[in-house]
């Protein structure tokens, strides 16, 4: 009886070890699944405390996360948690004690049960992935921040069914790493995915690129003040600093030659992408939802001052802020005083003009191409983005006194 006791305990305590080693693994020397050149953010923070404390706060980091209860901003309680699908049928999503899950109920009767494994997005939208396998689907019900409710997920076929299987595609946007490889599957070759390699977020290396070599040099040599073994963003051409960002901002109807888990800064983006004419260049139908690169590429601001990047206006270890008033510096940075006289007979304040150049300039706009189905109502998008192709816009703008405004 004894014996049985310890066996137990042993037992426990090495899956525990087990479980434990599994939990450190990317961040040790050695054990990243990327490579031996990849050595993972946790050390960069001993030399860069301040770009990586920013860090921990912002979207990129928290692009792809372990889905966990207090982490998911849709609410489990009934009846919010209820997505009616009819009379007779509705999914709930459930914090039962072994985690978060979407269960489809019809009649009452439980007909599928999946954990809620991964959530991609902390902001606008939370969609989640649940594991079968070394398969990953994505599950029915998404949350939308511009709506605060549970809605069907983007495109999804039929809430019914479970089974939207989702590729490595999704996570060479959300994420650092993970391994796939072909596999015959029901319907065809299907992407596997190695769920133990996956590293979630947008981590420093995957924009850096690989940093061991840099890492272990300046712990060697802790006198040398200039980088060594690592890209100097400012020694880039425009469009190289540009592709690093337009890798993942450039719209996701693009088809791909390589994995862009490969791409690192400094590399030519479109030695990744099959030439242009298999992708949408109808500028008219750029979706502000993922492609900020393509629509700044058509402003004027883009294209006469030869200069403009994303670092312009964004702090890339920071957040896209709320306020305002941050990006009309940036405005002003160039446009000392622009020539609003054509407006002086609309009743729009010169406080207003002051304060507000990105909602005339850069409004908020609808994506086409994230729709969906709220309980019971018809498909809609209430998926708003500002659009990033700065302009002159008549009467679409949200800022207050602009319908009136006419065009010179
Ligand atoms: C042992 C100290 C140390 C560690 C650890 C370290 N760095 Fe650095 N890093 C430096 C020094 C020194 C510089 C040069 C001075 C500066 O720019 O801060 C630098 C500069 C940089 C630069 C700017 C390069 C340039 O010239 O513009 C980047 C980017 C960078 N490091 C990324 C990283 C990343 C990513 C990690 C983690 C994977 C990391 N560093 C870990 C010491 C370190
Ligand atoms: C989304 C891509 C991206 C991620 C993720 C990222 N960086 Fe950067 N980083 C950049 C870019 C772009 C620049 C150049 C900024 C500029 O030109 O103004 C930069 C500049 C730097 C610099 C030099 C200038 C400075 O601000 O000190 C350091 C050091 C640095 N990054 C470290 C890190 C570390 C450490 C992490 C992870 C905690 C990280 N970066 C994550 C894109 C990124
Ligand atoms: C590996 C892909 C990837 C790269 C590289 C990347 N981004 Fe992103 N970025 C994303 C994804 C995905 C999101 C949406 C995050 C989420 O899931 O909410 C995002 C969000 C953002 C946001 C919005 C953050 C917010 O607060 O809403 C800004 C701004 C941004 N990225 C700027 C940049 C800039 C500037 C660069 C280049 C220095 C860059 N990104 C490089 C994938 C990437
Ligand atoms: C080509 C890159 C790319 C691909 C591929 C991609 N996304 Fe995104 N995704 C983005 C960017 C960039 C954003 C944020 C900015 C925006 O919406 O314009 C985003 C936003 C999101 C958001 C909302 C995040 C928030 O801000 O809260 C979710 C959820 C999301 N994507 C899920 C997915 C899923 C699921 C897939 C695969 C079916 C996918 N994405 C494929 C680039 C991509
Ligand atoms: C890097 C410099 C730069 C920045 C920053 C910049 N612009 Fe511009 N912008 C220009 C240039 C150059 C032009 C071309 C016309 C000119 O010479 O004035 C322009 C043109 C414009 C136009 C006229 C567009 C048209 O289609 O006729 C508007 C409106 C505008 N900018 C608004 C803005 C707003 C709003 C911001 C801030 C979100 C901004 N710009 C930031 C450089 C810049
Ligand atoms: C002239 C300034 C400017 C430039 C240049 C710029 N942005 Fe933005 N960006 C903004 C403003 C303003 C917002 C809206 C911030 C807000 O509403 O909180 C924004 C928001 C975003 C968002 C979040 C979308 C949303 O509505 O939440 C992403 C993603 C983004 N930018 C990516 C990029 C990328 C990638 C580039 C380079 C291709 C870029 N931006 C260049 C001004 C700029
Ligand atoms: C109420 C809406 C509104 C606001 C707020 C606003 N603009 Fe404009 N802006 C316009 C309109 C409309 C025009 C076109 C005027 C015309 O037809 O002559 C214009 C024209 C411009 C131009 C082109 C004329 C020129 O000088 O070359 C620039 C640049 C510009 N705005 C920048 C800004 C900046 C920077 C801000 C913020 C400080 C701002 N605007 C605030 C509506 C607005």
């Amino acid at each position: 009886m004894k014996n049985k006791k310890a066996f137990i305990l042993i037992l426990v305590i090495s899956s525990l070890v087990a479980f434990l080693s599994r939990c450190m693994r990317g961040t040790e020397t050695g054990n990243d699944p990327r490579g031996k050149m990849y050595i993972g953010a946790e050390s960069c923070k001993q030399c860069h405390k301040s770009v990586y404390d920013a860090y921990l706060t912002t979207a990129h980091f928290n692009s792809t996360q372990t889905t966990l209860p207090g982490k998911v901003l849709g609410s489990f309680t009934q009846p919010q948690n209820t997505y009616v699908v009819d009379s007779i049928t509705n999914i709930r999503m459930e914090h039962r004690d072994s985690g978060l899950f979407q269960v489809l109920y019809v009649n009452g009767n439980q007909q599928e049960l999946h954990r809620m494994d991964i959530t991609f997005g902390p902001k606008h939208a939370q969609t989640f992935l649940y594991w079968q396998g070394d398969r990953a689907y994505e599950l029915p019900i998404s949350y939308y921040a511009e709506i605060q409710n549970w809605a069907s997920s983007p495109a999804y076929p039929s809430v019914l069914n479970f089974n939207r299987l989702i590729g490595g595609g999704c996570f060479e946007c959300h994420s650092s790493y993970i391994k796939s490889k072909l596999v015959m599957g029901k319907r065809g070759y299907e992407e596997a995915l190695d769920k133990r390699s996956l590293i979630n977020g947008i981590d420093c290396e995957r924009c850096h690129g690989p940093a061991a070599n840099h890492v272990n040099y300046h712990l060697a040599y802790p006198e040398v003040k200039a980088a060594k073994y690592m890209v100097t963003a400012g020694y880039l051409s425009r469009q190289q600093q540009l592709d690093a960002c337009a890798v993942c901002h450039s719209g996701n109807d693009i088809r791909k030659e390589i994995s862009t888990f490969h791409f690192k800064m400094g590399d030519t983006l479109a030695n990744f992408f099959l030439p242009a004419a298999s992708r949408t260049t109808n500028s008219a139908t750029f979706d502000v939802h993922g492609n900020q690169y393509n629509l700044l590429a058509q402003s004027q601001c883009f294209l006469s001052s030869k200069v403009m990047t994303c670092a312009t206006c964004h702090d890339p270890h920071t957040n896209a802020g709320t306020n305002s008033t941050e990006y009309v510096a940036k405005c002003m940075g160039c446009h000392t005083n622009p020539d609003h006289s054509a407006l002086k007979n609309d009743a729009v304040s010169a406080n207003n003009l002051q304060t507000n150049c990105i909602n005339c300039h850069m409004p908020a706009q609808e994506s086409r191409a994230i729709t969906f189905q709220t309980a019971g109502s018809k498909l809609q998008s209430a998926y708003t983005l500002r659009t990033h192709r700065i302009a002159i816009y008549n009467g679409n703008s949200t800022a207050p006194g602009a319908k009136t405004i006419k065009h010179r």
